[in-house]
This record gives C-alpha cells, sequence and structure tokens, in this order.
C-alpha cells in the first residue's frame, strides 16, 4: 500500500546520495535509454554508475539489448548533470507497474524536472520511416484505459493529485527544442515526425487484426515501453519529451489467402518482425540520436 511504495522509494533516493560523489550535482535532467539505445550514456562524462542490483528497490532489466545500470555524469558543452537509465523495466517482464515506474519518482526525489524518453518502435502510419524519429504529442494506451495504469491504487498525494490531466503530458517547449536541435544538427527534415505512440503491454508483437486496429485509433508508432513512465512523470510534475526511434513497420496487410478463388490468393505475406531486426534499425540511427539528445540536454540547459 501507500506507505510501502514510498519507502522503498526513498530507500533508493537514500542509497544514490550516499553514493553519488559530492563533486556531482544532483542532475535536473534523466534520460531513459530504450532497446539498441544504451549508446545514449557514451557521451556522459565524469561518470558514475550503480548497477541496477545494487539499488534498493529497483528490479533488473532482462531484455537483451538492455543493459541494467543508472549513470550519472555530465552532458553537453554545457557539463549539464544528468542521470540516465540504461535499460529500463517493463510491464511484460512480470514486473508491476510501481516497479516499473519506480525510478521516475525516485528521479523526482533527487530533485529531475524534466524527463527525455526514448525507446524503438514500429510505425502504424506508412509515413513513418524505418530511422525516423517520432516526437510524441499525444499517446494511446489501452492497457491504462482498461486497468493497468500505474497509477492505480492509494494517491501518493507527496508526489501528486489523485486525479491528473495526460492532455498535456508532452510538454510544447520540449518538443520545439527537439525539432530546433534536429535542425542545428542537420538532420534531413521529415526525420522527426510528432506523433502519436500506442502502448501495448507485449511482448508478443502485435497480430495484423490488431495493428489495423491500433493504426485506425489513430496511433503513428507503437511500442511496448514509455506511456507508464510519463504517467507517473505527469503525475509528479516532471516535464516529459518523448523520442521514439522507428525501427520496423509494422505488418498489418491481410496477406495470402489459402482460399484460391480468394481476391488475396495473390498477396504477399510481409516478412514478420524480430527483436533483432529492431536492435539493428536501433544501432544506424544510434550515434544521430545520441547526438540528438545531447544537444536537446544543452538547449534545456539554456532555456
Ligand atoms: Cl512492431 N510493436 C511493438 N509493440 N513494439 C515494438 C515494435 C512493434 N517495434 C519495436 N518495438
Amino acid at each position: 500500500f501507500a506507505g510501502d511504495t514510498a519507502s522503498k522509494i526513498n530507500s533508493a533516493n537514500e542509497y544514490l546520495r550516499q553514493n553519488l560523489p559530492s563533486h556531482l550535482s544532483l542532475p535536473k535532467i534523466a534520460i531513459i535509454c530504450g532497446s539498441g539505445l544504451g549508446g545514449l550514456a557514451a557521451n556522459i562524462t565524469e561518470k558514475v554508475e550503480f548497477a541496477y542490483e545494487k539499488i534498493p528497490e529497483f528490479v533488473s532489466s532482462t531484455v537483451q539489448g538492455h543493459a541494467g545500470k543508472l549513470v550519472f555524469g555530465l552532458l553537453g558543452k554545457n557539463r549539464v548533470p544528468v542521470v540516465c537509465m540504461v535499460g529500463r523495466f517493463h510491464f511484460y517482464e512480470g514486473y508491476t507497474l510501481k516497479q516499473v515506474t519506480l525510478p521516475i519518482r525516485v528521479f523526482k526525489l533527487l530533485g529531475v524536472k524534466v524527463l527525455i524518453v526514448t525507446g524503438a518502435t514500429g510505425s502504424l502510419n506508412k509515413q513513418f520511416k524505418v530511422g525516423d524519429i517520432a516526437v510524441l504529442f499525444d499517446h494511446f494506451s489501452l492497457p491504462c484505459l482498461t486497468g493497468s495504469n500505474p497509477l492505480i491504487g492509494p494517491n501518493l498525494a507527496e508526489f501528486g493529485d489523485r486525479f491528473i490531466p495526460i492532455s498535456d503530458a508532452y510538454d510544447f517547449t520540449l518538443r520545439q527544442i527537439a525539432f530546433t536541435a534536429a535542425a542545428n544538427m542537420g538532420l534531413p527534415v521529415g526525420t522527426l515526425k510528432e506523433g502519436t505512440y500506442c502502448y501495448v503491454v507485449g511482448p508478443s508483437y502485435e497480430s495484423k487484426a490488431e495493428a489495423r486496429f491500433l493504426r485506425d485509433l489513430g496511433g503513428d508508432v507503437v511500442g511496448m515501453s514509455t506511456v507508464p513512465e510519463v504517467i507517473v512523470a505527469r503525475h509528479c510534475g516532471i516535464r516529459v519529451l518523448g523520442l521514439s526511434l522507428v525501427t520496423n513497420a509494422v505488418v498489418m496487410e491481410r496477406g495470402r489467402s489459402a482460399d484460391p478463388s480468394a481476391i488475396n490468393a495473390e498477396a504477399r505475406d510481409e516478412a514478420p518482425v524480430s527483436h533483432e531486426e529492431v536492435l539493428a534499425a536501433g544501432s544506424v540511427r544510434e550515434a544521430d540520436m545520441q547526438t540528438l539528445v545531447r544537444d536537446i540536454v544543452d538547449l534545456i540547459s539554456h532555456e
């Protein structure tokens, strides 16, 4: 219950405060690195790392391509103090949404004001190509609508209100900064696209019928993360920027029919998605994502 959750958040906070060297100031910006995007932490200097196993109440990341450590240090030419989650927790790993989102509230206690959340996604919208980066401006979460919302349970009033809006979750100024940073670094116009993130639990990818359903609901990209962290960040007033790398086009056409008289008898089946494909596409854009996030952090520090 509430007291229990609060004390878990507190013990992680206490541990980190006690073990952070005094030369590092507490971070105002937190970054979550998704699948294949762990290299975002490479540009951080004067690093101090904590394996998730070492931090009280942190669970461990069990997914291939997700390392599992918290990295504190300085990022960019303004040497901005940041904290970076290299590898995140997912609901599909069997953790509760409280466990998945606990780091966000620990960040709040450490003084974080801005969360940059990244991840891999499939594109539902044909205009979103592999290698494009979706700047989230909204999300669609069937799990949250149907009973898997991270805020279920007693409200932690010290963090935020019982009923919170989500209509303003994706900060306008931060989205503008993302586009400015992309232009400054010379990313081709159109690489960044504002889009709606459809959250699904996974770990199986969508069926074709499910994918068409999500597209028809207005989803541009689909993924298995991000939204729980965003909701908990908004609950405690952390500003959010969501960046989702498009790693594959979601398979959704009906494909070949076994009925020789059907119009689909000649259709070709699209190749199914694989985790390897997702990781490979992540590594192609990894350097660009690193530069983009670094430049965004620089611009935020000027705000
Ligand atoms: Cl196609 N679906 C989901 N749910 N998550 C993904 C993905 C697809 N591609 C990368 N992440």
